[in-house]
């Protein structure tokens, strides 16, 4: 594994544009609390991330959404929230006691009939799914990147926007034998993104996480 290291003025930034511009909601902070309160990993998005999430929620105008990695549930939560009347997100945990905390976070934030949590291996539960999804936002186990991409052309359109959540991971393309475990899958991710079948760019970020960033992308 490799060491997310943050900096303090990093965190300290982050917290400072957090209260001041995202304004995360009650229902956020009870997922993030929930996670920690269930002994689960740390490893949500951003605030200023899930934002984000909301914002092209709401700019792309999807109205079907789809995630690859629940955890707790507060990526979906900003992107459910952000959804309109009759839109609906699908996310995909295998791990199901995740699955049961994210239910729980779901119904507190009022969103039960607006989410589906289907439980078990993504590349299980993925094919059962029907397209097309408008927006496809992949945030689990590293290895399967690349599967999740094509999954995402698969169920998507010419035009859905796609989301890799931690496509820098410690500048990991500089060598990726640094990680053996995640390396070699982000990195092919970022060499798919950067094919035929996308159109897509990474933005670097710098916070809680340590040095890591998304890729944010269409399908072609
Ligand atoms: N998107 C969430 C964080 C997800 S953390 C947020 O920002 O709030 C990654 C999650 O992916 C974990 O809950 C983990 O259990 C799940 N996961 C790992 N491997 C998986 C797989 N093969 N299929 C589905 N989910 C998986
Ligand atoms: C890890 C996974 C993530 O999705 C993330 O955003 C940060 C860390 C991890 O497995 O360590
Ligand atoms: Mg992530």
């Amino acid at each position: 594994m490799i060491e997310h290291a943050a900096k303090p003025e990093w965190v300290d930034a982050e917290r400072w544009l957090t209260t001041t511009v995202v304004k995360p909601g009650p229902e956020h902070e009870r997922a993030l609390r929930s996670a920690v309160e269930r002994g689960m990993p740390a490893i949500e998005v951003q605030p200023t991330a899930g934002k984000l999430l909301s914002l092209l929620v709401r700019i792309s105008g999807a109205r079907r959404v789809l995630e690859v990695g629940t955890l707790a549930g507060y990526s979906s939560v900003w992107m459910a929230q952000a959804l309109p009347d009759g839109g609906h997100l699908d996310t995909l945990e295998y791990l199901p006691e995740h699955a049961e905390v994210a239910r729980e976070n779901f119904a507190a934030a009022g969103l039960t009939e607006r989410v589906t949590v289907h439980v078990g291996a993504a590349l299980t539960t993925l094919p059962r799914l029907e397209g097309p999804y408008d927006l496809v936002f992949i945030d689990a186990d590293k290895q399967n990147d690349a599967a999740y991409l094509e999954w995402a052309v698969r169920l998507g359109r010419p035009g859905t926007v796609v989301v890799l959540d931690n496509a820098v991971w410690e500048g990991i393309m500089l060598d990726p034998r640094r990680d053996e475990e995640n390396g070699p899958g982000i990195v092919e991710a970022l060499e798919l993104l950067g094919g035929p079948l996308f159109d897509a760019t990474v933005i670097q970020t710098a916070g809680s996480k340590g040095w890591d960033g998304f890729a944010l992308a269409v399908v072609k």
